[in-house]
């Protein structure tokens, strides 16, 4: 079997490809020869998994699949969720992310939130659509040196360490990202037995 993965970020792909049975052939975006960014225009993180999942199915013919991820906080109603990239500009920087979400919750106390994962996927001319969540809390200072994006102020329910903190091995057994993962691949291993 081979699947396209709609990005262009080799970590994740190279994160697949680990977890894939040998059975499946994982392509890249830039593997198949698209070099450019599918535009991301939906207003949900499903609608936009779908927008780059069927880009690769109508222009390739290909079985495909794409992620994507958010944060969201419930006393600012999900924000930043779909947007969290780019919650305080173009720019994508993940520092005046940090510094725009603690603004938004000044004077807040309930710091309740979870990050989310949609995986869609088209295979033998059937969609499917994984749900992976983490549920935590925002904390009002930076901890921890490792991850990316929001993960030196979330920390996961059950923890008393940001996702920073507690580095990729642990993250990796129960983040949203491994959670959709996980149920992708089970769905992929019924396939090929
Ligand atoms: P993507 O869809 O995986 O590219 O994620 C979109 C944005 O959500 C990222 O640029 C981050 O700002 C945020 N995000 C998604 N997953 C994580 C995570 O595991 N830790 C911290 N931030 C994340």
């Amino acid at each position: 079997m081979t699947l396209v993965f709609a990005t262009h970020n080799d970590h994740k792909v190279l994160e697949l490809r680990q977890l894939l049975p040998p059975q499946i052939k994982l392509y890249s975006l830039t593997d198949i020869g698209f070099h450019e960014e599918i535009p991301e225009t939906g207003n949900t993180l499903e609608a936009n998994a779908k927008i780059k999942a069927d880009f690769v199915k109508y222009k390739y013919g290909l079985d495909c699949f794409a992620d994507d991820s958010g944060l969201e906080i419930e006393v600012l109603g999900g924000a930043p969720g779909v947007h969290s990239a780019r919650y305080a500009g173009e720019q994508k920087d993940n520092e005046a992310n940090i510094n725009k979400v603690w603004q938004k919750l000044s004077g807040q106390s309930n710091s309740e939130a979870c990050f989310k994962t949609l995986i869609f996927a088209h295979i033998h001319n059937q969609s499917y659509s994984f749900e992976g969540r983490v549920d935590g809390n925002i904390i009002r200072e930076r901890k921890g040196e490792g991850g990316f994006g929001y993960d030196p102020i979330f920390v996961p329910k059950g923890y008393d360490k940001t996702f920073a903190e507690l580095g990729e091995s642990i993250k990796n057994q129960i983040s949203h990202r491994a959670k959709a993962t996980a149920s992708l691949l089970s769905t992929l291993q019924h396939m090929i037995q």
